[in-house]
């Protein structure tokens, strides 16, 4: 077991942690950053599949999401925007394809109004909650205690419009089912992009794409962490002395033994149990961690030797809540001459596909794709499905919330650190939640917390 003696030990390498560490390291402190993986980037990781260059995690930056676009100024990334031209796509509950133009679905006239309806509703709540504090809105507990199912089902009976509302905020988003989240977690989800608005808006939320894919976010953190970086070093025990806090904190992975006065845990918060904690996390800790699940969802990829939809007008977005995948985009990367259409199937439609073999799984899924596209999208020359819920160090996708009732019981605490132990993750972010704006954020803000804490302890020393 080698020891190493540093300011800060961060234990993950995904845009958090790496973020954090880059950020102490400016403020002239020791860092190591410990990952299991071995590689950089958690759920950012783009893979070469066949061939094909994929962005097999996270991949779209929207302009509100300041804190990222910083970051890859500078870090000198290129973005490129996201092929939008043409019509777009909606199949109805009948499966007739319907080509339209704009945010609204070509629905029936009166679900037209109840969910341009809903979305001024939403906006309104949204408005009213800060994106840092949603616990602490007056009618917050009421709100949780509220599945978002049932409380479109308190607006509206129009099955159309709460289907397409829900789609916006249960599938593309938090990737559960809308009932097994409340209606103040849907505010969260919202008031984090913004508004409500805003997620409605494919333009804005699905805006750009980085040159050579987002993973290259953590690649060029890494790379100017240098050694600090240990990749293959699964962190399994954290031990401290409460009676000597002074004394610091001893992070132990299977290789490493490192000793530092700060521990940052930036990882999906589902990950903390399988650490050991010497003494245990306190009561609230073990709690609160019971009530946040991660989302699942399966990103799909198809490379075709062209992008054959645009020659059709299409600009490749397509969506429709009665589709195995409810959503689909023209992926295409920057100068590439193939095309790249990107689907997406969450939650429950993921577990029953999950039931069948491969081969049936990518039969049914092609299908729902040629039900946007045409007969031609059964056939890509490359196919790939993002599978996060099988990796041991992620279980899931997109990102990790709370359970009914859990944001308002425990919301608040969740960033609160237990002596040396501070966390950060995009899973509790404010702004950018479940996003790399929010684990930026979090990182940027864990490490100036951490930065007090040591220019305190070197105050008093
Ligand atoms: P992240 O999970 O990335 O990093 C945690 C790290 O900790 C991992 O590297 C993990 O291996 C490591 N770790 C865990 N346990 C450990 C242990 N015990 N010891 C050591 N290391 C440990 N976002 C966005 O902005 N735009 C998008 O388009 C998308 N799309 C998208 C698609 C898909 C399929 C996914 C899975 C996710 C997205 N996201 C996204 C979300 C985005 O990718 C995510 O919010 C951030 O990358 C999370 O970064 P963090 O650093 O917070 O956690």
């Amino acid at each position: 077991m080698q020891r190493i003696e540093t300011d800060v030990v961060i234990v993950g390498a995904g845009a958090s942690g790496l973020t954090a560490a880059t950020e102490l390291v400016k403020a002239g402190r020791d860092v190591v950053v410990l990952e299991a993986r071995d590689r950089v980037g958690g759920r950012l990781w783009t893979g070469d599949v066949d061939g094909a260059m994929l962005e097999i995690g996270g991949q779209w930056v929207s302009p509100d999401q300041d804190a990222l676009i910083e970051t890859l100024d500078e870090l000198g990334l290129e973005t490129y925007e996201r092929y939008r031209e043409g019509r777009n796509v909606y199949i109805a509950e009948d499966g007739e394809r319907r080509l339209f133009e704009g945010e609204i679905f070509p629905v029936p006239a009166q679900t037209e109004g109840e969910i341009v309806g809903l979305i001024e509703k939403l906006d309104q709540l949204v408005a009213e909650i800060d994106p840092e504090a949603p616990w602490a809105h007056p009618r917050a507990k009421e709100l949780d205690e509220i599945s978002f199912a049932e409380w479109l089902g308190t607006q509206t009976d129009d099955e159309e419009a709460k289907l397409n509302i829900g789609m916006f905020i249960a599938g593309a988003m938090l990737t559960k089912p809308t009932h097994a989240f409340s209606a103040l977690q849907a505010l969260l989800m919202a008031a984090s992009a913004g508004s409500f608005s805003n997620l409605v808006d494919a333009d804005f939320i699905l805006d750009k794409r980085v040159v050579g894919g987002l993973q290259q976010v953590p690649i060029r953190l890494a790379e100017r962490l240098g050694d600090a970086v240990k990749l293959g070093q699964p962190v399994r025990t954290i031990r401290w002395n409460p009676e000597a806090p002074e004394a610091g904190v001893t992070v132990i992975s299977d290789e490493l033994e490192v000793h530092a006065q700060q521990v940052v845990l930036a990882l999906a918060p589902i990950l903390y149990d399988r650490i050991s904690y010497e003494p245990p996390l306190p009561r609230l800790q073990h709690q609160m961690h019971q009530h946040v699940s991660m989302g699942f969802v399966i990103k799909v990829h198809a490379v075709y030797e062209t992008p054959f939809w645009r020659e059709q007008g299409l600009s490749g977005t397509a969506f429709s809540p009665y589709e195995l995948s409810h959503e689909a985009y023209d992926n295409t990367n920057h100068g590439d001459t193939r095309g790249t259409l990107v689907g997406f199937v969450s939650d429950e439609a993921a577990d029953e596909v999950f039931r069948l073999s491969a081969e049936e799984r990518r039969e049914r899924i092609l299908e729902s794709l040629s039900h946007y596209y045409g007969e031609q999208a059964k056939h890509p020359v490359v196919y790939y499905e993002s599978d996060w819920g099988s990796e041991e160090w992620t279980r899931g996708a997109y990102a990790a919330s709370f359970d009914m009732g859990g944001l308002a019981r425990y919301g608040a605490d969740l960033r609160t650190p237990v002596g040396p132990i501070r966390f950060a993750c995009s899973d509790m972010a404010g702004k950018g939640y479940q996003h790399v704006d929010g684990a930026i954020r979090m990182g940027r803000l864990v490490a100036s917390q951490a930065l007090e804490a040591l220019e305190a302890r070197g105050a008093l020393a």
